[in-house]
């Protein structure tokens, strides 16, 4: 879906989305295909590119807040989807960060032996639940997946830190009001938009900048490394503003940043692992790399990781 696909639909223009969000297209998921069918897709090419079977497999992370039911959980529809006979699978529901949330718990698992091979997905189709008539968010967000094979290495390679942090205070900078237990959608129900994404994106945009600077700075103090010695910044992709101010606070040129928005918008959850992905594909990622993800998304609740390819 384009910039000129929004200008038939709302008030808009290609020249306000282009400056104010770096965003040009999105991809919209046809109707009948569902997060679970986009999470299948990019779990089994991870799979397949990380040399393991599915059956080695012993736990699915997914990160989504579009998952296909409200029971049961997206994941056990994956696990099912593409026969994952021997793992475990749950969601976690932490919006834009999930992926980075899902990296630290499959880290911790890692590390207690609880788990051996993990797969980490991000998946979103946040076409199902924007407000195609609201102009301040619909032309911002996408759908896709992205996923990541983790199992654990001793050559020093990996993840070497990660933060998590969240404010539930700010709940409602950005959220669904209504269709969950506080507020269910009944026979009395009245459709005016409460259902779907609502944000007062002026305000996230503050928290979000502040937050993931601080985010990405944490990881890499802890790691103990320099900011010059990062490779490459996978930041999520929501604004392109956003992004390079965490390049000008990490002092990074933005030839050291990885930017797909162009062509994405913000598919939250599965922003950083396509991000990911495509880094990797273009050659961008070499052994021994450090790479900053960080991300930010509705709790509001931001984190990031640092990783050693
Ligand atoms: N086209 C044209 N005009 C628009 C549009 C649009 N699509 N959207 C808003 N405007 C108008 C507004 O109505 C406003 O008009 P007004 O001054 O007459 O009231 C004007 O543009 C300025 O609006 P602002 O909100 O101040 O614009 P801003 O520069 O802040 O950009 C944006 C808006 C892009 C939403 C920005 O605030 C942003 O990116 N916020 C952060 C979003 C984010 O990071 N979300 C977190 C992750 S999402 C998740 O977790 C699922």
């Amino acid at each position: 879906m384009t910039n000129a696909d929004f200008e038939k639909i709302v008030d808009t223009n290609d020249e306000w989305i282009v400056s104010r969000t770096g965003i040009k297209e999105r991809r919209i998921a046809p109707p009948d295909m569902a997060v679970s069918d986009m999470a299948v897709k990019a779990c089994q090419r991870a799979i397949d590119a990380s040399g393991l079977k599915n059956e080695d497999i012993d736990l699915l992370i997914l990160g989504t807040v579009t998952p296909d039911y409200k029971l049961p959980s997206a994941a056990c529809v994956v696990q099912e989807k593409m026969n994952l006979p021997n793992a475990t699978a749950f969601d976690i529901v932490s919006a834009c960060t999930g992926f980075i949330n899902g990296l630290s718990i499959a880290e911790s698992f890692i590390e207690t032996g609880a788990y051996k091979n993990i797969i980490v997905v991000g998946a979103e189709k946040l076409s199902s639940i924007t407000n195609y008539t609201d102009r301040n968010t619909c032309v911002l967000f996408g759908d896709g997946a992205g996923a990541a094979v983790l199992t654990a290495a001793d050559d020093g390679s990996g993840i070497q830190s990660t933060f998590l942090k969240s404010n539930g205070n700010l709940r409602e900078l950005l959220w669904i009001e209504d269709g969950g237990s506080a507020h269910p959608i009944d026979e009395n129900y009245e459709f005016k938009g409460r259902h779907q994404i609502l944000m007062n994106g002026a305000d996230v945009f503050k928290v979000a900048v502040k937050q993931m600077c601080n985010s990405a700075v944490k990881v890499v103090n802890d790691a103990g490394i320099d900011p010059s010695e990062i490779n490459l910044i996978i930041p999520h992709q929501a604004n392109i503003r956003i992004i390079e101010a965490i390049a000008k606070r990490l002092k990074s040129s933005m030839d050291k940043v990885y930017v797909n928005i162009d062509k994405y918008g913000n598919t939250s959850a599965a922003s950083v692992p396509i991000a990911l992905d495509e880094a990797f594909k273009e050659g961008r990622i070499k052994p021994g790399d450090y790479i900053l993800m960080v991300a930010f998304g509705g709790g509001l609740i931001w984190g990031s990781a640092l990783i050693r390819w």
